[in-house]
């Protein structure tokens, strides 16, 4: 299959206040594919993550340097919207976010907000929640509070709502480490299907979730990227020590 960058960041560096927190990080992302972000806490997984779908733009005394596009989109260009931006890089939390609001309306939501058609938005909302293993969980009981779903569950709606916009980029931050092993294997099952369609870069501290689900790894360390390969070199033969270590368990 030929390759084809979706994503990428390219040289960045950023910094919160005077703390240089991503040191001369370049990195693409094939269309397709899962990537996984692996690396001790604190070494900037998540501000790296957060960067692609401009979630910093609120953060005071914050300096990115370095372009990161999606396609050949400058995503950082003045003209870029962010709610566009959003629309097409999706992003799902550690901890199931679900709006105070029942199954439906936590579905509906955004498509409401970027004015779908109204007549379409049921189907949207059904399809979503197939793609997302959720419809026959819930197809009959829509209006109940979204909030009294299990953790998997809630998960799954979370996917669902990023799923329903279509976006071309899905983002997950840690999005099972809050869950049971069982829903776990939901959401990993979930993964590897939804990347026929999307492109999808998750940050996991599981490194058995990561060989499982990923077609690539990149090892991050103190705000460097360490190494980027195939999952099976990172996991089986790394070229560097320090991944070798972190992987082996020594560290982190
Ligand atoms: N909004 C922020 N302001 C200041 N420092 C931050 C902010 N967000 C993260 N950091 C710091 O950036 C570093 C990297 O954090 P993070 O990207 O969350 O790491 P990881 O996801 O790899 O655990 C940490 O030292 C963290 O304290
Ligand atoms: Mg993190």
């Amino acid at each position: 299959m030929k390759e084809e960058i979706k994503l990428s960041a390219n040289d960045i560096n950023l910094f919160f206040g005077n703390k240089q927190i991503l040191k001369n990080v370049s990195i693409e992302f094939q269309k397709n594919q899962v990537t996984s972000l692996i690396g001790p806490s604190g070494c900037g997984k998540s501000t790296l993550l957060r960067s692609f779908n401009r979630m910093h733009d609120l953060v005071n005394d914050v300096k990115i340097e370095g372009i990161f596009k999606l396609d050949d989109i400058n995503l950082y260009d003045k003209a870029c919207s962010v709610t566009e931006i959003r629309k097409r890089i999706g992003m799902v939390f550690q901890k199931p976010n679900p709006l105070p609001k029942s199954i439906y309306d936590n579905m509906a939501y955004a498509l409401n907000i970027h004015k779908f058609p109204k007549n379409e938005i049921p189907d949207m909302i059904e399809s979503a929640l197939r793609e997302s293993f959720l419809w026959d969980e819930v197809k009959d009981e829509l209006k109940k509070p979204a909030t009294k779903l299990s953790g998997g569950q809630q998960q799954r709606l979370c996917i669902a709502r990023t799923v329903v916009l279509r976006p071309e980029v899905i983002l997950m931050d840690e999005p099972c480490s809050a869950l049971d092993p069982i829903s776990t294997r939901k959401i990993e099952d979930l993964i590897v299907k939804l990347k026929e369609d999307y492109t999808i870069i998750i940050v996991t501290h599981n490194m058995q979730q990561a060989q499982r689900i990923s077609d690539k790894v990149a090892f991050m360390y103190l705000g460097e990227l360490i190494e980027f390969d195939s999952c099976d070199t990172i996991f089986n033969h790394p070229k560097m020590e320090l991944t070798q270590n972190y992987i082996g368990g020594h560290f982190g």
